[in-house]
Protein backbone atom coordinates (compact mmCIF):
# COMPACT_ATOMS: atom_id res chain seq x y z
CA UNK A 1 0.00 0.00 0.00
CA UNK A 2 0.99 3.79 -0.45
CA UNK A 3 1.69 6.41 2.12
CA UNK A 4 -2.13 6.84 2.67
CA UNK A 5 -3.39 4.41 5.80
CA UNK A 6 -7.21 4.42 4.71
CA UNK A 7 -9.43 4.76 1.63
CA UNK A 8 -12.42 6.72 1.82
CA UNK A 9 -15.10 6.23 -0.82
CA UNK A 10 -17.10 9.38 -1.69
CA UNK A 11 -19.93 9.86 -4.24
CA UNK A 12 -23.51 10.19 -3.84
CA UNK A 13 -26.35 7.69 -3.59
CA UNK A 14 -26.58 4.73 -5.30
CA UNK A 15 -23.33 4.52 -7.04
CA UNK A 16 -22.31 1.47 -5.34
CA UNK A 17 -20.07 2.90 -2.57
CA UNK A 18 -21.05 -0.08 0.34
CA UNK A 19 -20.76 -3.09 -2.06
CA UNK A 20 -17.90 -1.65 -3.51
CA UNK A 21 -16.31 -0.74 -0.17
CA UNK A 22 -17.14 -4.13 1.21
CA UNK A 23 -15.26 -5.92 -1.42
CA UNK A 24 -12.25 -4.01 -1.41
CA UNK A 25 -11.70 -3.76 1.93
CA UNK A 26 -12.27 -8.33 1.44
CA UNK A 27 -9.74 -7.46 -1.51
CA UNK A 28 -7.01 -6.13 0.61
CA UNK A 29 -7.89 -7.71 3.82
CA UNK A 30 -8.62 -4.49 5.38
CA UNK A 31 -11.70 -3.72 7.59
CA UNK A 32 -14.66 -2.38 6.11
CA UNK A 33 -16.91 0.37 7.94
CA UNK A 34 -20.03 2.17 6.71
CA UNK A 35 -20.28 5.68 7.84
CA UNK A 36 -23.92 5.27 7.59
CA UNK A 37 -24.48 1.95 9.24
CA UNK A 38 -21.93 2.48 12.28
CA UNK A 39 -23.84 5.83 12.95
CA UNK A 40 -26.95 3.30 13.37
CA UNK A 41 -25.60 1.05 15.22
CA UNK A 42 -24.31 3.25 17.74
CA UNK A 43 -27.54 5.28 17.70
CA UNK A 44 -29.81 2.24 17.47
CA UNK A 45 -32.23 3.91 15.14
CA UNK A 46 -32.23 3.90 11.54
CA UNK A 47 -31.43 6.83 9.20
CA UNK A 48 -34.76 7.78 8.50
CA UNK A 49 -35.66 7.95 12.39
CA UNK A 50 -32.83 10.30 12.78
CA UNK A 51 -33.67 12.72 10.26
CA UNK A 52 -37.19 12.47 11.77
CA UNK A 53 -36.38 12.69 14.87
CA UNK A 54 -33.31 14.98 14.70
CA UNK A 55 -33.70 16.76 11.11
CA UNK A 56 -30.97 16.81 8.52
CA UNK A 57 -28.61 19.05 11.19
CA UNK A 58 -28.67 16.46 13.76
CA UNK A 59 -27.54 14.05 11.41
CA UNK A 60 -24.83 15.93 9.63
CA UNK A 61 -23.34 16.38 13.23
CA UNK A 62 -23.42 12.30 13.85
CA UNK A 63 -21.93 11.96 10.48
CA UNK A 64 -19.05 14.48 11.40
CA UNK A 65 -17.70 12.82 14.50
CA UNK A 66 -18.40 9.22 13.19
CA UNK A 67 -15.90 10.17 9.86
CA UNK A 68 -13.71 11.76 12.28
CA UNK A 69 -13.95 8.79 14.82
CA UNK A 70 -13.33 6.20 12.24
CA UNK A 71 -10.23 7.92 10.34
CA UNK A 72 -8.71 8.81 13.23
CA UNK A 73 -8.82 5.92 15.74
CA UNK A 74 -7.71 3.44 14.07
CA UNK A 75 -4.14 2.24 13.78
CA UNK A 76 -4.54 -0.04 10.63
CA UNK A 77 -5.76 0.82 7.25
CA UNK A 78 -9.49 0.36 6.71
CA UNK A 79 -12.46 1.09 3.83
CA UNK A 80 -15.02 3.54 4.69
CA UNK A 81 -18.01 4.27 2.69
CA UNK A 82 -19.23 7.44 3.27
CA UNK A 83 -22.65 9.07 3.02
CA UNK A 84 -23.29 11.07 -0.45
CA UNK A 85 -23.60 14.37 1.51
CA UNK A 86 -20.66 13.77 3.84
CA UNK A 87 -18.82 16.36 1.67
CA UNK A 88 -20.49 19.00 2.13
CA UNK A 89 -18.51 19.52 4.87
CA UNK A 90 -15.49 21.43 5.22
CA UNK A 91 -14.30 19.86 7.98
CA UNK A 92 -15.41 16.41 6.32
CA UNK A 93 -13.64 16.98 3.09
CA UNK A 94 -10.10 18.20 4.75
CA UNK A 95 -10.14 14.69 7.49
CA UNK A 96 -10.83 12.53 4.34
CA UNK A 97 -8.52 14.02 2.35
CA UNK A 98 -5.77 14.08 5.19
CA UNK A 99 -6.47 10.65 6.51
CA UNK A 100 -6.96 8.54 3.37
CA UNK A 101 -6.87 7.99 -0.40
CA UNK A 102 -10.44 9.45 -1.43
CA UNK A 103 -11.74 7.63 -4.32
CA UNK A 104 -14.90 9.26 -6.16
CA UNK A 105 -17.64 6.80 -7.02
CA UNK A 106 -19.25 8.29 -10.31
CA UNK A 107 -22.60 7.24 -11.91
CA UNK A 108 -25.24 8.71 -13.87
CA UNK A 109 -28.33 9.96 -12.22
CA UNK A 110 -30.16 7.37 -14.22
CA UNK A 111 -28.31 4.84 -12.49
CA UNK A 112 -28.52 6.35 -9.02
CA UNK A 113 -32.29 6.46 -9.28
CA UNK A 114 -32.45 3.06 -10.45
CA UNK A 115 -30.15 1.62 -8.06
CA UNK A 116 -31.84 3.90 -4.78
CA UNK A 117 -35.97 3.46 -5.95
CA UNK A 118 -36.85 0.52 -3.77
CA UNK A 119 -34.78 2.10 -0.86
CA UNK A 120 -37.11 3.50 1.78
CA UNK A 121 -34.08 4.08 4.20
CA UNK A 122 -32.91 7.42 2.55
CA UNK A 123 -35.11 10.15 4.02
CA UNK A 124 -33.56 13.54 1.16
CA UNK A 125 -35.43 10.75 -1.33
CA UNK A 126 -38.73 10.35 0.34
CA UNK A 127 -40.30 12.99 -2.35
CA UNK A 128 -42.72 13.27 -5.32
CA UNK A 129 -39.58 13.89 -7.73
CA UNK A 130 -36.56 11.85 -6.49
CA UNK A 131 -34.48 12.53 -10.12
CA UNK A 132 -34.76 16.09 -9.24
CA UNK A 133 -33.59 15.61 -6.03
CA UNK A 134 -30.84 13.60 -7.29
CA UNK A 135 -29.99 16.21 -10.18
CA UNK A 136 -30.02 19.09 -8.27
CA UNK A 137 -27.68 17.44 -5.73
CA UNK A 138 -24.86 16.27 -8.49
CA UNK A 139 -24.68 19.96 -9.61
CA UNK A 140 -23.66 21.22 -6.08
CA UNK A 141 -22.04 18.09 -4.89
CA UNK A 142 -20.05 17.19 -8.08
CA UNK A 143 -17.41 19.67 -7.74
CA UNK A 144 -16.96 18.58 -4.08
CA UNK A 145 -16.60 14.91 -4.68
CA UNK A 146 -14.19 16.17 -7.46
CA UNK A 147 -11.87 18.28 -4.97
CA UNK A 148 -12.06 15.95 -2.05
CA UNK A 149 -10.86 12.86 -4.36
CA UNK A 150 -7.73 11.90 -5.41
CA UNK A 151 -8.63 9.46 -8.17
CA UNK A 152 -12.49 9.41 -9.93
CA UNK A 153 -13.64 5.91 -10.92
CA UNK A 154 -16.82 5.07 -13.31
CA UNK A 155 -19.22 2.52 -11.36
CA UNK A 156 -21.37 2.70 -14.51
CA UNK A 157 -20.90 -0.29 -17.24
CA UNK A 158 -18.16 -1.38 -15.48
CA UNK A 159 -17.78 -4.77 -13.20
CA UNK A 160 -17.64 -5.21 -9.72
CA UNK A 161 -14.18 -6.82 -10.03
CA UNK A 162 -12.97 -4.24 -12.76
CA UNK A 163 -13.98 -1.27 -9.95
CA UNK A 164 -11.56 -3.14 -6.92
CA UNK A 165 -9.15 -3.69 -9.25
CA UNK A 166 -8.67 -0.35 -10.32
CA UNK A 167 -8.98 1.46 -6.71
CA UNK A 168 -6.68 -1.13 -5.59
CA UNK A 169 -4.08 -0.53 -8.13
CA UNK A 170 -4.26 3.02 -7.70
CA UNK A 171 -4.18 3.26 -3.54
CA UNK A 172 -1.15 0.89 -3.88
CA UNK A 173 0.78 3.76 -6.11
CA UNK A 174 -0.56 6.61 -3.58
C1 LIG B 1 -27.26 11.15 2.06
C2 LIG B 1 -26.81 9.92 1.63
C3 LIG B 1 -27.04 8.68 2.40
C4 LIG B 1 -27.20 9.00 3.89
C5 LIG B 1 -28.24 10.06 4.11
C6 LIG B 1 -27.94 11.36 3.36
C7 LIG B 1 -27.02 12.33 1.18
O1 LIG B 1 -25.95 7.80 2.23
O2 LIG B 1 -25.99 9.43 4.44
O3 LIG B 1 -29.49 9.53 3.69
O4 LIG B 1 -27.13 13.47 1.67
O5 LIG B 1 -26.70 12.12 -0.02
P1 LIG B 1 -25.68 6.95 0.88
O6 LIG B 1 -24.92 7.83 -0.05
O7 LIG B 1 -24.87 5.79 1.35
O8 LIG B 1 -26.99 6.53 0.35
Amino acid sequence: MGSKKHIVLVGPMGTGKSTIGRHLAQHLQYPFFDSDHEIERRCGASIAWIFDVEGERGFREREQSMISELLTSSEAGLVLATGGGAILSEHNRACIREHGCVIYLHTSVDEQLARTSKDKNRPLLQTENPREVLERFMIIRDPLYRKTAHHLVSTENTSLKQVVSEIADFAALS
